[in-house]
């Protein structure tokens, strides 16, 4: 068996770096391995809704950043977010989450009437939100009107780097903050980073790995970034698919329970990425519930795939993607193994 001293920065930057076809292998076959030890050949399946494509921030890789005047917003309405998660609970998801950009629209008391509502329709369901940086007191009265997940990408833990992706309004350790409350808090927590950003070196990516292991995240999300023709990145070279593999290869490693989608960009920059993802050590996918009509417009970068498709289509195509790499779809709630345990008890 392949052995990797990981505690030493420079084999990690290494793997980060290496080209060897005999060693990306080794890299994922040791990451498929320590995936299967907690989650065998478990695909979780959690059900998307984009419900905001309003955004405050101006993010320079972001489609949906505040500058840019060539999209449609849209904002879904209570009725339509919960006919989203119904038609989810029919196909048999016990996981929603709720994404969207920084709207300043839905303020803590809607988005509190909004998971409330979720809450109270589904008593037993997972309800994760991702919908940027708020206060703690924000964040506690989400918690308490039923979210039990948070989802918030890092994007970069290098502090230079996320000033060249970032207007000056944003910090990195405003966000790390974030993160550390919101995990203190109880929720699960998900942290993330884009791979083959503009700038971003293989010693930012080991920075990555490391500020990930220090925060000890439930989930991560780890894709490719790709540009998006009306932001200031639109004409940069996106992250490349070997390399997001061998990043999520790394990840799953360093943190053998984490859960880690496979995710759309991925998919979208291959036509079998997710399924490669899931071949590189990640466990779960995020199929798409938001209503068919505003698919296209939550555009976070050019050539989204499954833009096209109604929810039920996206489950069972992923359901037979899955299947077809000899993995096994798994609709539970997906809890991590540790959080598992103390809801049995
Ligand atoms: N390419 C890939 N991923 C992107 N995201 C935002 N813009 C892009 C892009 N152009 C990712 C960010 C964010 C998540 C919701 O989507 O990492 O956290
Ligand atoms: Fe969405 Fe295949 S996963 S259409």
């Amino acid at each position: 068996m392949a052995d990797f001293a990981l505690h030493q920065d420079a084999e990690v930057l290494r793997l980060i770096t290496t080209e060897e076809n005999d060693e990306q292998e080794a890299l994922f076959a040791a990451a498929r391995r320590q995936r299967e030890i907690y989650y065998r050949k478990d695909v979780y399946f959690r059900g998307l809704v984009e419900f905001t494509n309003y955004c405050k921030n101006d993010c320079y890789y972001c489609g949906i950043r505040r500058s840019n005047s060539r999209i449609t917003r849209y904002r879904l309405s209570l009725t339509e977010i919960l006919h989203s998660c119904q038609v989810g609970a029919r196909l048999g998801f016990k996981t929603f989450v709720l994404q969207g950009g920084e709207d300043p629209w839905f303020t803590d008391q809607r988005v509190v009437e909004m998971v409330a509502a979720i809450r109270a329709a589904y008593p037993d369901h997972a309800i994760t939100l991702s919908i940027g940086e708020r206060s703690q007191e924000s964040y506690k009265a989400f918690f308490q009107a039923g979210a039990n997940r948070y989802l918030l990408r890092h994007e970069t833990a290098n502090d230079a780097h996320y000033r060249k992706l970032h207007p000056e309004t944003m910090s990195l350790a405003e966000r790390k903050r974030c993160l550390f409350t919101l995990k203190d808090m109880g929720y699960q927590v998900g942290a993330g980073f884009m791979v083959g950003t503009p700038f971003q070196t293989p010693e930012n990516l080991v920075e990555d790995l490391r500020f990930l292991q220090a925060l000890e995240p439930h989930m991560v999300g780890i894709g490719p970034f790709i540009p998006q023709a009306d932001t200031p990145f639109g004409t940069y070279p996106g992250g490349t698919l070997a390399l997001t593999l061998r990043m999520v290869a790394l990840t799953r490693l360093l943190l053998p329970r984490a859960l880690i989608p496979a995710t759309t960009a991925l998919g979208t920059i291959a036509p079998q990425g997710r399924e490669l993802g899931l071949m590189a050590g990640a466990n779960v996918v995020m199929p798409n519930l938001s209503p068919k009509e505003v698919r296209k417009l939550y555009a976070l970068y050019d050539n989204k795939i499954c833009t096209g498709d109604e929810a039920a289509e996206c489950r069972f195509c992923m359901e037979g993607r899955m299947r077809n790499f000899g993995f096994t779809p798994n609709m539970s709630r997906g809890d991590p193994p540790d959080v598992e345990a103390r809801r049995r008890v």
